[in-house]
């Protein structure tokens, strides 16, 4: 196809030979499949920052780092350098998350650099060397519902124990190819350390991952796979190969729950008491 001006840099730097044709856009930003040498790979070109939403929000951006003070307090500031700094750091924080995660073994497609705000990788496709399709437009059986659970929730574990949450992990954001499901889509991943949301945000990704492998296989729907992991990350306990049960003990709530049974056992026996009072009050007045 024709080169997209967004991607002509990189056809003029070498990086890429040919562009083969474009995925559907996603809400972020557009993917073209790329010739590189012999190999085809994805190019994220990402949408101008007045175009994009939710991901750009306050609660994502907390707890990340930047490395320099001075870009951290430019990004402090509504001027135009201070957004430009702010767009760069958004634009990186995707591929600096796939080189985390490639690197602690998380399945993601490999990263091959980020130029001219355009992400290179590989390209996750199907057994036909096309693009693999998106969980979203598969249907499971019971057992691949269960063993793509189980594979998913692993992913997370590493990812969390390497310090990220995905923050968007969903059915749209899972592809699928050959081997298994492969999590793409980070420029929100979430620094799990000094960032509020964060057990919020895990307990959603691992909910959504839930909810939609629980149509093909119901009993995940008992699992409580967000919880536990979140409690082993907090008391310093997550490991990459962590064993999990998909059970939480709820014992705070139990516990208030035994409280509460107290609290009114008490308050009974005062009024009985009180309804005493009061009898023996009448009788001594007759
Ligand atoms: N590495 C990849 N290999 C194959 N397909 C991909 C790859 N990355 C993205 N896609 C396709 O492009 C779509 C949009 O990419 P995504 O990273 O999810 O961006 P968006 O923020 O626009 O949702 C995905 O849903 C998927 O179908
Ligand atoms: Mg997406």
């Amino acid at each position: 196809m024709k080169t997209p001006k967004r991607l002509q840099p990189l056809v003029d730097d070498g990086m890429v030979d040919e562009v083969l044709y474009q995925l559907m856009s996603g809400k972020e930003a557009q993917v073209f499949v790329v010739r590189c040498g012999d190999s085809v790979r994805c190019a994220k070109v990402y949408k101008e920052a007045k175009n994009r939403s939710f991901k750009q929000a306050v609660q994502y951006q907390e707890g990340r780092k930047v490395r320099n003070s001075r870009r951290a307090r430019a990004m402090g500031k509504k001027t135009r350098y201070g957004q430009k700094e702010q767009e760069d750091a958004w634009l990186n924080a995707e591929v600096d998350a796939l080189y985390r995660l490639a690197e602690a073994g998380v399945r993601v497609p490999k990263p091959f650099g980020f130029v001219d705000g355009v992400l290179l990788m590989e390209m996750i496709a199907d057994e036909d060397g096309k693009a693999a399709p998106r969980l979203d437009d598969v249907t499971l059986t019971p057992e691949q519902a269960r063993e793509y659970h189980s594979k998913v929730i692993a992913d997370v574990v590493r990812m969390l124990s390497a310090g990220l949450i995905h923050g968007d992990l969903s059915e749209f954001n899972v592809l699928v190819d050959p081997s298994g499901p492969v999590i793409i889509d980070l420029p929100q991943a979430v620094n799990a350390a000094g960032n509020n949301s964060a057990e919020r945000m895990l307990e959603r990704d691992v909910d959504n991952m839930r909810r939609y492998f629980g149509r093909f296989a119901p009993e995940l729907l008992n699992t409580d796979y967000g919880k536990e992991i979140w409690a082993l990350y907090e008391s310093g306990e997550l490991y990459p190969d962590s064993r999990l049960t998909g059970c939480f003990e709820h014992d705070t709530e139990s516990a208030d729950v035994d409280e509460l049974m107290a609290v009114i056992e008490a308050a009974k026996e005062e009024e009985r008491e009180r309804q005493e009072r009061l009898r023996d009050a009448e009788e001594g007045d007759d």
